[in-house]
């Protein structure tokens, strides 16, 4: 059986497509206090992309990820299958999701593709089993 580490990623092309979508998301973010916007763009398993901007607020503690965001729309649409996320800070930069948002996308796929900006005019795909292994599961906790 195949593990969920090995989930096959999507065609590289598809990724890339991805990633264009967070960068034009990263248009919108708000960020006027950090000065540092963020695109996500989530692919679902059926082949809609939801896409997302970070949402800063003066009380600092409320902001949200560009990530969270992204999820948060595909669940909305009465989707819980993302596959793949892309996710776009400082362009040319690599941008990896924050631990809390890591353990939110873990919530629906722990070996999603995550799609990142590699520093050198490419991208990076990493399994988020990879990123983030053993995310706290309510479950598995209860004892
Ligand atoms: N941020 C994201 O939206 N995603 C990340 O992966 C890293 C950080 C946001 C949170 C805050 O609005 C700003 O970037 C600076 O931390």
């Amino acid at each position: 059986m195949r593990g969920l580490s090995q989930q096959v990623p999507p065609p590289f092309q598809v990724l890339k497509d991805l990633m264009a979508k967070a960068r034009g998301a990263r248009d919108n973010a708000y960020a006027p206090y950090s000065g540092f916007p963020v695109g996500a763009a989530v692919l679902s398993g059926d082949g809609v992309v939801f896409r997302a901007c970070n949402v800063e607020n003066g009380s600092y503690g409320l902001s949200v990820c560009a990530e969270r965001n992204a999820v948060s729309m595909l669940v909305v649409s009465g989707r819980v299958n993302p596959i793949a996320i892309a996710v776009a800070g400082p362009p040319g930069v690599p941008c990896t999701p924050c631990g809390a948002c890591r353990q939110v996308l873990a919530e629906f796929n722990p070996s999603m593709s995550v799609v990142l900006e590699d520093g050198e005019g490419g991208l990076e795909v990493i399994s988020l089993e990879d990123l983030f292994p053993r995310p706290f599961q309510l479950g598995e906790s209860r004892g």
